[in-house]
């Protein structure tokens, strides 16, 4: 993870989407493609700037429709995350306004996420359901995520979180919910196509783990991808849902040694979320020294949602993992790249600036890779490509 095969001097060459060289400038100024027919090729000059693969966040809740300001004052008087929860806050607060907007409304919420995401340097974004909680509700919000995907030129990787938490309708007998998570939602969700992955919130006020592994059984029945949101708010332990080998497991603050040992030698990653505990306004912060210095694999991602992460900016969350969890600005940066294409399956298209692989690409301002994670409160990206498609801020649409 502290390897960037940094070029100084550096040039990459795309074409149709995709990127056909890098190296140095003189090096891809020699592509034959360059030699031949350069009246076709179009010049970005980056000169006193650093190219970065653009970023890859892999846990986002995008489809909700307005802010929870009620929670968000209630926390600063003292009331933490459950206590609000408890009393019909968090998550089921957001529901109603999923339930009652139309699918091309909230479309529009996400893809207002996701170019203002675009803008900070983000090029592939893996979006969850969740705030619906009901077969209708969530399978609207997986139409909203494709609706959205298709007009946007990055790369959306859908997950269906219908096991965020029980719906309010079920609060007394939650195996009537379970039932319709596992008998309607994820059949239709793999039918339908409209998910690549089913996610669980594994955590007390949410899902037990016996029934997270019911659930996620059933997503591998149906060929879907499987991930967890586990050890949040408290301790599990890992073993019955490392059984499914997620691509990704996901917040982790309360890991045990155990379990890191086990992590170490699987391909899942431990995807890292402390804008949550900023937000939260929590002492501690995911421990991803620990994960890293025994071998595990750590992306980063903004887990961007309106309860506990309400940020776009991947670089705020790599400042955040540099000045509270003591990663490097390198690790954060791979973290925030091709780790997270790992937690997404995709390191064979994503995460990387090689040759083959899609042209998503994020320019900053910036002479040294260090200023990624160091500036905050800020946004230093200047232009992204994604898939090739060349957008800077004042293109994107508002
Ligand atoms: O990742 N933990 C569960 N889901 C979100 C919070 C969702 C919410 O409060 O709206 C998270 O932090
Ligand atoms: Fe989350």
């Amino acid at each position: 993870m502290r390897e960037l095969g940094i070029i100084e001097d550096g040039a990459v060459l795309v074409a149709e989407g995709k990127i056909v060289a890098v190296g140095t400038t003189d090096e891809v100024a020699k592509h034959q493609s360059l030699t031949s027919k350069p009246a076709h090729v179009k010049e970005i000059d980056c000169r006193g700037k650093a190219v970065l693969p653009g970023f890859v966040d892999s846990h986002t809740h995008p489809v909700f429709t307005a802010p929870r300001l009620i929670d968000f004052e209630k926390r600063i008087t003292g009331a933490s995350y459950e206590e609000i929860a408890e009393a019909g806050g968090g998550i089921h607060s957001s529901l109603r306004g999923v339930r009652d907007a139309t699918c091309s409304k909230l479309a529009e919420h996400v893809r207002k996420a996701l170019d203002e995401m675009a803008l900070q340097g983000t090029t592939t974004v893996e979006a969850k359901s969740g705030y619906g909680l009901s077969f209708a509700a969530e399978m609207k919000s997986l139409e909203a995520i494709r609706e959205a995907s298709h007009q946007w030129a990055g790369t959306v990787i859908p997950t269906l979180l219908g096991a965020h938490v029980v719906a309010p309708e079920y609060r007394d007998d939650p195996e009537q919910y379970l039932g319709i998570i596992c008998e309607d939602m994820i059949p239709a969700a793999a039918k339908l196509r409209l998910a690549a992955f089913v996610d669980v919130f594994c955590e007390r006020g949410a899902f037990t783990m016996e029934q997270s592994v019911r659930i996620l059984h059933r997503a591998s029945d149906n060929n879907l991808g499987v991930r967890a949101h586990v050890c949040q708010l408290t301790p599990a332990k890992l073993a019955p849902l490392v059984e499914f080998h997620p691509a990704s497991l996901d917040h982790l603050d309360f890991v045990s040694d155990e379990d890191i040992s086990v992590l170490a030698k699987l391909d899942t990653v431990a995807t890292l979320l402390p804008a949550a505990n900023y937000f939260l306004g929590l002492e501690t912060f995911p421990p991803a020294r620990r994960l890293i210095d025994s071998g595990v694999p750590v992306a980063l991602a903004t887990d961007y949602n309106p309860g506990t992460a309400p940020t776009p900016s991947m670089t705020l969350v790599m400042s955040v993992a540099c000045t509270h969890m003591k990663m490097s600005p390198a690790e954060a940066i791979v973290a925030a790249t091709y780790n997270g294409a790992c937690a997404l399956h995709l390191r064979d298209r994503k995460g990387s600036l090689e040759p083959g692989k899609d042209a998503d690409i994020a320019i900053f301002e910036a002479l040294d890779y260090r200023e990624l994670a160091y500036w905050f409160g800020t946004n230093r990206c200047r232009e992204t490509l994604l898939k090739g498609v060349h957008q800077t801020g004042a293109q994107i649409s508002r």
